[in-house]
């Protein structure tokens, strides 16, 4: 065999990861939920590579530094736990229908976990996939299952305990990403989080919170009532931001179109629209609505902030595409 080809797909969560309590480990100080989405997703190719250090191309070019050191330390430390040797070209190819900074980590890392493990003839059951993906980026653990997906944070310290498990709820929901016309400066969302964990006065308050959204979010789930579904989504998120922005410095991710789509938003549901809306580290809006809601879907089309709506179902766990 000379190559793998793996895609995992983006996911978003309806409860967040914010906070680490281990950084290289990449372990979660929250359990946070997830929906994976079929429009969003990374092809990742392996093949062996004869340089003298792996190798990242992404979307056909050389990759930047910063961005090919996080693949090599990654893969570093696959051979360091499966007493692996040899170098990889890892080649990665982000399907977002636009440029507009949707690009995931999540993705990326679910792709390349499932492709390199597999090159490399590791046979990881699910659990441990996302256990490995997780040490890519925290998100990342959610995305090797389809669906619904729950990270379960662990308590010990080697992070054995810390991956996602699938959900086995199917509820008829679309996600609607709002790509918007703003182009903002990002702070990272691990410098982001790290940050708020560190200064923010409010950090206690979320790790109380996220808590309860949880439970109340996956009995929901598990009941089909969708309302209660978005109303917690939309609240979690708004808690996460509220705690980065009492961080010092401030950690806002919010630009003036998303305030007014958040807004937008708000006066659809007064008008009797069913949709609730999450944000991430960055500027964009994602709407989560009940599958077949062709009206909201055009009233949240039509928002002069939105350049672009990718309307997404859920999507499938990551898969291999091929072996060469
Ligand atoms: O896994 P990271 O480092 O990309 O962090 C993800 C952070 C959020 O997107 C804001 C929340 C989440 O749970 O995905």
């Amino acid at each position: 065999m000379s190559a793998i080809i793996a895609r995992a797909h983006s996911n978003i969560a309806l409860i967040k990861y914010w906070g680490k309590r281990a950084e290289g480990l990449k372990l979660p100080l929250n359990g946070s939920l997830s929906l994976t989405l079929d429009q969003l997703y990374t092809d990742t190719r392996v093949s062996t590579w004869q340089g003298r250090a792996d190798r990242l191309m992404l979307n056909g070019q050389a990759a930047p530094p910063l961005a090919e050191a996080r693949v090599q330390a990654f893969l570093t430390r696959m051979r360091q736990i499966w007493g692996l040797t040899g170098f990889l070209q890892v080649d990665s190819v982000n399907h977002v229908p636009t440029a507009a900074g949707l690009a995931s980590s999540a993705s990326a890392f679910a792709a390349l976990a499932l492709a390199a493990s597999h090159f490399w003839g590791l046979n990881l059951g699910r659990e441990d996939l996302s256990r490995l993906a997780r040490e890519g980026s925290g998100s990342a653990c959610r995305s090797v299952y389809g669906g619904f997906a729950e990270w379960l944070p662990g308590v010990s310290a080697d992070g054995a305990d810390s991956y996602a498990v699938a959900l086995p709820y199917q509820l008829p929901v679309v996600m609607a990403v709002l790509v918007l016309q703003a182009s903002a400066k990002k702070t990272p969302s691990g410098e982001g989080m790290a940050r708020t964990v560190a200064t923010s006065p409010l950090y206690p308050g979320w790790l109380e919170t996220v808590q309860a959204d949880l439970q109340t979010l996956k009995a929901a789930l598990a009941a089909g009532d969708l309302q209660t579904v978005g109303e917690t989504m939309e609240h979690n998120a708004l808690a996460m931001h509220a705690s980065a922005l009492a961080a010092r410095p401030a950690v806002l991710y919010w630009q003036p179109e998303s305030v007014a789509l958040i807004q937008h938003i708000w006066a659809l549901r007064a008008e009797g629209h069913a949709c609730w809306l999450t944000m991430d580290a960055g500027p964009n809006v994602k709407v989560l609505l009940p599958a077949g809601a062709e009206k909201t879907v055009e009233a949240l089309r039509s928002h002069p902030a939105v350049q672009e709506l990718i309307l997404c179902r859920p999507g499938p766990a990551a898969h291999l595409l091929a072996s060469e």
